[in-house]
């Protein structure tokens, strides 16, 4: 039996909908909303009107590309949380009409789950390089630093988190505080290319066991380019490269040791990664080193799974609706949602 997921994805600022035919994708189509360029960051009220704009269009082109009619969908899955409400209620609300209207199985998926779950998003039938369980996974994006521990497709452990500021936010405010536009991640990252990763130390934290903490990167970021513009007005366009890379180090520094802590207390061998900043060249880099030196194996999603994105959703439906795990239609979104 084929089991056609249409999986809907508007957490935050993208509104996309995929179709995934027994795990393997038929399509992905993600909106993205320059509106909030302007504001250097994501603004909850205009995001929702733009959820709103999009919804239809988006879910129809998914279906299309799919080579699908609406009648051909077995199951619709939503993001449920967390993230922004008015967001989530554009997204909830029309996979409970779609479901209602054509009497297909509701499933509400939490979009944590859903960035781990992308490794198992095959392009096509033969695709097999998917991490066994248990595998460590890093999570980072613009609202979470996690390593979970991952049992199975839906039983998932945290066992460290960020007590402040996200890795994503981390280079997104930093990349506020030298004028670089939002999202500031990807730029960072192109820039920290042509620079040297070691030329301006940033100050690093000291937390306990596997939790993460970014805010002090942010203070010392702050004034070290502040004092810095003392001695030279120009420092950031003289420097742009250098301050790049080695913020770029700093965070990657920050997510490893305490990853590398994770592997070795934990003895489990197989890591993936996941989330928005798992798209960052250098952190992939430092991923793949890391593993050939201490034979991990490295588990490393396809540049469009890393972003968000309803593929993700989708596959995390499947194997909800594989276990009959259905929601009803009194489900209300969730602003926070842990994993486990
Ligand atoms: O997972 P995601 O799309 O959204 C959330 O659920 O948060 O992650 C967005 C975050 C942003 O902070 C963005 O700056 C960061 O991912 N990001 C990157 C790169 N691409 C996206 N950070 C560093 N390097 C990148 N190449």
């Amino acid at each position: 039996m084929t089991i056609n997921i249409l999986g809907i994805e508007s957490s935050c600022d993208d509104t996309s909908a995929a179709v995934l035919s027994n795990g393997v994708i038929k399509s992905n189509v993600i909106a993205n909303q320059d509106v909030h360029k302007a504001y250097g960051g994501v603004v909850p009220e205009l995001a929702s009107r733009a959820h709103q704009q999009n919804i239809i269009p988006v879910v129809d082109a998914a279906i299309k590309k799919a080579g699908m009619f609406a009648n051909d969908i077995t199951a619709v899955a939503f993001t449920r949380g967390p993230g922004l409400l008015g967001s989530l209620l554009v997204g909830s609300s029309f996979a409970k009409g779609f479901s209602l209207a054509r009497n297909i199985p509701l499933i509400d998926v939490n979009h944590l789950q859903g960035h781990v779950l992308a490794h198992y998003i095959k392009e096509e039938e033969s695709d097999i390089d998917q991490p066994e369980f248990p595998f460590l996974c890093l999570l980072v994006s613009g609202g979470n630093s996690q390593i979970i521990i991952v049992k199975s497709h839906l039983e998932m452990e945290v066992i460290g988190t960020t007590i402040d500021d996200a890795a994503g936010e981390a280079f997104d405010k930093c990349a506020k505080v030298i004028n670089l536009p939002y999202p500031g991640g990807p730029l960072i990252d192109k820039l920290a290319k042509d620079g040297d990763p070691l030329s301006i130390p940033f100050s690093k934290p000291r937390i306990q066991g596997y939790n993460y903490s970014f805010s002090g990167l942010k203070t010392s970021f702050l004034y070290t380019i502040r004092d810095r513009i003392k001695e030279d007005e120009d420092f950031i366009q003289n420097n742009l490269n250098n301050i790049c890379a080695s913020l770029q180090y700093t965070i990657i520094e920050i997510l490893m040791n305490k990853l590398n802590k994770a592997v070795k207390d934990t003895g489990i061998k197989e890591v993936a990664v996941a989330g928005g900043v798992s798209a960052n060249s250098g952190l992939r880099s430092a991923l793949l080193e890391y593993g050939k030196a201490k034979g991990v194996n490295i588990h490393i999603p396809k540049f469009a799974y890393t972003t968000d994105n309803a593929a993700m959703i989708a596959i995390t439906g499947y194997y909800k609706y594989l276990k009959g795990e259905f929601a009803k239609q009194d489900i209300v979104p969730l602003a926070r949602f842990s994993i486990d």
